[in-house]
């Protein structure tokens, strides 16, 4: 699913940042993608993915 349209930026595209790149915010994920950095609509489901990634990620850790 598109997240950033104005940069054609995907939910899997934002999770791999999360996951691969070691993104944790909205800072380093504009930095990375561009995400929110044109008309910003796209801000707030950006960072609640980022959020959701990243506590999938503590608890898949706990887990192993
Ligand atoms: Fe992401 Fe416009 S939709 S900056």
């Amino acid at each position: 699913m598109y997240v950033c349209l104005c940069h054609g930026i995907t939910d899997s595209a934002i999770k791999k940042a999360v996951v691969d790149g070691g993104v944790g915010n909205m800072r380093q994920l504009r930095e990375t993608l561009g995400v929110g950095s044109q008309c910003g609509k796209c801000v707030k489901m950006a960072q609640q993915i980022i959020d959701d990634t990243i506590i999938d990620e503590s608890l898949f850790k706990e887990v192993c």
